[in-house]
């Protein structure tokens, strides 16, 4: 064990922002040599940022990180730190991304990436111009049967894919008084719902069956105000008694009607994709359902470490069978010896953290880039466009991205 350590590279990493997913991102790092042995760099926790004293002292006390500090461009100026994680509020994203692009630091990035197409185009073009690699925070691609869904629809045994349904129902601001974070201001967040949970939908429809070419939307606000949070203090599933309101700014819930591009399984596929962050029920009920001519595939992250299938057309017996994500299937090997020994959400961090590591040291590029960001954004842009004129809004494919491609 002492040789396979000491044969690893460090990895110095430094984090911008210790708020929920500035935990995560290190966490991920902190296990990564526990789940992927073979890889061959150590990652060294160097410094974190955050305005927020009381975040400082828990980056240093309870993350592990041996330096503290309220301005990231300390973290990007460091020789020790060789990638970095933004995790900070969106309206910071470009901003920071570009900074470590100039200090040439490889980036995780969470998403959205930009607030806009427009910032997220902006961050990819700067990152291709210095060379400098990126993966970006949609994890839900690295759910073992997302992974298993995809294989399953490349191989055609789910023959040519008809249409897919898509709900990422969240209930972190069904309270009326719950408090009005940084996510529901424009000038913050950008967009509400679409933004923060459309887009880890449309990209992971992207991903597993291909590239989104028209689309009609509408969105809606359940709750127009909201009692007024203080950045850096608790977190946006907080319910506050009493207080100033505040303006909600942007959508709770979206609707999109969606046509893909014809990715090889037939040029018609159809879906209907939904997101909303104020239901009473739904818990994080992030449900991908596809459906083809030979067979359908029913997830819910709910319940991710099992999936509904079917591949069978004739018979007595039609129906679905409840199947585990078991080794073979994505990273869960890797986690876990046996099927129905769960993975959780804070493992796919870790698979997207492998995947990131794996770009930048040039052995694989089965990472979410800059380029998936843009490719989302775009989806994202052309939803609020149809909204605003109530119209069919067409997408362009954008170069670079990893979504399911046309077979060849
Ligand atoms: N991939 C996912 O599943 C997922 C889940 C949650 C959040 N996110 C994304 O992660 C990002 C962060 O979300 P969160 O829930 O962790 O936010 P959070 O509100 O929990 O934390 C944000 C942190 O940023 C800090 N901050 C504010 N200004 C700063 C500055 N100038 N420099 C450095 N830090 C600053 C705050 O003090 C706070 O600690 C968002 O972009 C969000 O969309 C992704």
């Amino acid at each position: 064990m002492a040789t396979l350590m000491t044969q690893k590279h460090s990895l110095g990493v430094g984090l911008v922002s210790v708020g929920w997913m500035g935990k995560v991102h290190s966490r991920a790092f902190a296990d990564l040599n526990s789940v992927y042995p073979d890889l061959p760099v150590k990652p060294r926790l160097v410094i974190a940022a955050d305005p927020e004293p009381s975040r400082q002292e828990f980056a240093i006390e309870a993350l592990g990180y041996e330096q503290a500090t309220a301005d990231y461009l300390e973290v990007l100026r460091n020789p020790d730190v060789d990638v970095v994680s933004i995790c900070s509020p969106n309206f910071l994203h470009k901003e920071i991304a570009l900074a470590a692009i100039a200090h040439g630091k490889h980036f995780w990035l969470e998403k959205p990436a930009g607030r806009s197409a427009a910032e997220t185009a902006e961050i990819a073009a700067a990152a291709a111009a210095a060379g400098v690699k990126s993966t970006i925070g949609f994890n839900y691609r690295n759910a073992p049967a997302i992974e298993h869904a995809k294989k399953l629809i490349a191989e055609g045994a789910l023959g040519r894919i008809t249409n897919v349904r898509g709900i990422f129902f969240a209930d972190y601001s069904s309270e009326p008084n719950g408090a009005l974070s940084w996510r529901f201001k424009r000038e913050l967040a950008g967009s509400g719902v679409l933004g923060d949970l459309m887009g880890h939908l449309v990209d992971l429809v992207q991903y597993v069956v291909g590239d989104i070419a028209e689309v009609t939307a509408l969105t809606s606000t359940t709750h127009k105000q909201r009692p007024i949070q203080q950045m850096g203090k608790g977190t946006h599933f907080d319910v506050i008694e009493g207080g100033p309101m505040g303006e909600v700014e942007n959508e709770d819930y979206a609707g999109m009607l969606v046509r893909f591009t014809d990715t090889g399984y037939g040029s018609d596929a159809v879906g209907t994709l939904e997101a909303s962050r104020s239901l009473v029920g739904p818990r994080a009920r992030y449900e991908l359902e596809i459906y083809g001519t030979e067979g359908s595939f029913i997830w819910d992250f709910e319940r991710m470490n099992e999936m509904q299938l079917t591949t069978a057309r004739r018979g007595q017996e039609l129906g679905y069978r409840r199947v585990m994500a078991s080794p073979g299937m994505g990273d869960f090997g890797s986690f876990q010896p046996g099927a129905g020994t769960s993975m959780g959400y804070d493992d796919l961090k870790v698979v997207e953290a492998r995947k990131f590591v794996e770009d930048i040291l040039g052995l694989a590029h089965l990472n979410s880039n800059i380029n998936d960001a843009v490719a989302s954004a775009a989806v994202l842009a052309a939803a609020e466009e149809s909204a605003a004129t109530k119209s069919w809004q067409t997408v362009a494919p954008v170069a670079g991205s990893t979504s399911a491609k046309r077979k060849a």
